[in-house]
């Protein structure tokens, strides 16, 4: 694995400056969240920086990297192929950044859609990634009150604003993040009862 340093610098050359910036934010804020929540913080920086890695690359792109490493595509990533930047940005951190650690592989992996049975750090980059600061809409603000508070209630906030939006657009929702929401109406979200 580089060093963050480098994997900074390094992050600049895949996605535009204002994207660097989000990125930045969502570490930042993934580290601020893992002080009040728990979680690993230097894994949390790592995914944050990363995250939106191939979030730059176009459609094309991502199908065919997602393609040539086996990863398969189901149909509502194919309707809405920007989904496709999350485990695609997962390839590219262990490919090209030597990320092997797979917690934050995960973290990159499902900081779009969420999935069933996340961890505490993929919680944090999930929510980190609604709220950081350069996310000044009044959603955002209003989720970055309650996740100080309520770290399961943020998520299920910002999963409710996504699908909302998802379903006005009349784009499809990926089952992942119903899954997702299903699972945390069934449990509570505190540092003793998810394993990180
Ligand atoms: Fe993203």
């Amino acid at each position: 694995m580089d060093t963050i340093e480098k994997i900074k610098s390094k992050v600049r050359g895949y996605i535009s400056e204002k994207r660097f910036i989000h990125s930045v934010g969502v570490a930042n804020t993934a580290v601020y969240l893992s002080k009040i929540w728990g979680g690993n913080s230097g894994k949390l920086f790592v995914a944050g920086i990363l995250h939106d890695v191939a979030r730059d690359m176009s459609a094309e792109k991502l199908i065919e990297i997602a393609e040539k490493n086996g990863y398969r595509i189901d149909e509502v990533e194919y309707a809405n192929p920007v989904l496709l930047h999350a485990p695609v940005g997962a390839i590219i951190a262990k490919s090209d950044f030597g990320i092997t650690d797979e917690e934050i592989l995960n973290c990159i992996r499902y900081h779009t859609t969420g999935r069933k049975d996340m961890s505490l750090n993929e919680v944090i980059i999930y929510v980190s990634d609604f709220i950081e600061p350069s996310r000044n809409f009044p959603d955002a603000e209003r989720v970055r009150a309650i996740a100080d508070k309520n770290l399961r209630e943020a998520l299920l906030e910002e999963t409710y604003f996504n699908v909302c939006y998802l379903m006005n657009k009349r784009m499809p929702i990926h089952r992942r993040t119903i899954e997702m929401f299903n699972d945390f109406l069934k449990k509570e979200l505190t540092k003793t009862q998810i394993k990180i």
